[in-house]
């Protein structure tokens, strides 16, 4: 019997919505190189389903057709799946955290690389980059501040950010230890406010899609907060893979606050530095025979 004929005898009929996606999933990774396939699922049928009914589309099928053939589609798309989500100094705590459990840690190199994965418009990347220039650390610091979606990195870029969110912003500064008048930090420019471009002055933002591409350095810090929440076990594992593999010897790896190293392969790469703000530094896994 062939796989169609068994799945039409069945009892139970195969989700045909699901089928759709399977293909469309396929068909954006081989034709955009794209890969969703490992996403989470339930959120990755919302998010389609979203996209089919604004694209005025009745099927999956339909817009499967329609993302063959237009690449603006598909960028419409990426902006549904990727969700962009951020803010400065987002969950203040860890920032404080960070100050206190890490910058000393960082202050006994004389050279370093962190790796912001998953920046999106960049707030992530200029809290960091106030906060070690307030440690007396950015000037021997290069950030490399990556994303899968190139319109979210064009803004970090800019580093414009809407002028209405500057007294949340500001109230999350505050909380996460910042020692000045966080206005110090940005101008007035006519869409927003325009931060300090000598704050990203040795920062390298670029398009680095984790689950496709491989590690491009070693670094003494990772961060990738709120990125891993969107896939799957079988990607997440495959990411933490990346991430050990990227990291100094001793590196920290810091993940968000739903995030987390236990249950992966990983789990005993790293010691926790702070477990409540997801902070690790990896150790050296102790072989069967003692040694290291
Ligand atoms: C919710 S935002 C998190 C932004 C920031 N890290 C924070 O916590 O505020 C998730 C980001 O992950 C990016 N992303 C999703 N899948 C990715 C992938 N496969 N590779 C790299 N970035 C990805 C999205 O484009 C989005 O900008």
């Amino acid at each position: 019997m062939s796989v169609a004929e068994s799945r039409l005898s069945s009892d139970e009929p195969a989700d045909l919505e699901d089928i759709e996606i399977d293909l469309l999933l396929e068909a954006v990774y081989r034709r955009y190189g794209f890969d969703f396939r490992n996403y989470a699922r339930a959120s990755l049928r919302r998010r389609l389903s979203r996209r089919r009914d604004l694209e005025g589309i009745a099927t999956i099928s339909g817009l499967l057709e329609r993302l063959l053939h237009d690449p603006d589609c598909m960028e419409r798309l990426l902006l549904d799946l990727s969700i962009n989500v951020t803010a400065m100094f987002r969950d203040p705590g860890f920032y404080l955290a960070f100050r206190e459990r890490v910058v000393p840690v960082l202050r006994t190199y004389p050279f370093l690389r962190i790796w912001n994965a998953g920046c999106s418009t960049g707030e992530e990347t200029y809290s960091l980059a106030v906060l070690l220039a307030e440690e007396g650390l950015l000037d021997r610091t290069r950030i490399y501040a990556t994303d899968i979606n190139q319109s979210v990195l064009a803004r970090a870029r800019d580093g414009v950010f809407p002028l209405e969110k500057m007294r949340e912003y500001t109230e999350n500064y505050l909380a996460a230890g910042g020692t000045r008048a966080f206005s110090e930090y940005y101008v007035a420019a006519y869409d927003g406010v325009r931060f300090d471009p000598a704050l990203v002055a040795n920062v390298v933002f670029a398009q680095h899609n984790l689950v496709a591409d491989r590690s491009f350095n070693e670094f003494q810090v990772v961060i990738c907060r709120n990125v891993l929440i969107y896939f799957d076990k079988t990607l997440q594992d495959r990411v933490h893979r990346l991430f050990h593999d990227s990291l100094s010897r001793f590196g920290i790896l810091v993940l968000g606050q739903k995030e987390s190293v236990s249950f992966t392969p990983h789990e005993h790469d790293y010691q926790a530095l702070d477990d409540a703000h997801r902070i690790y530094r990896k150790v050296a896994r102790p072989t069967p025979h003692g040694g290291r």
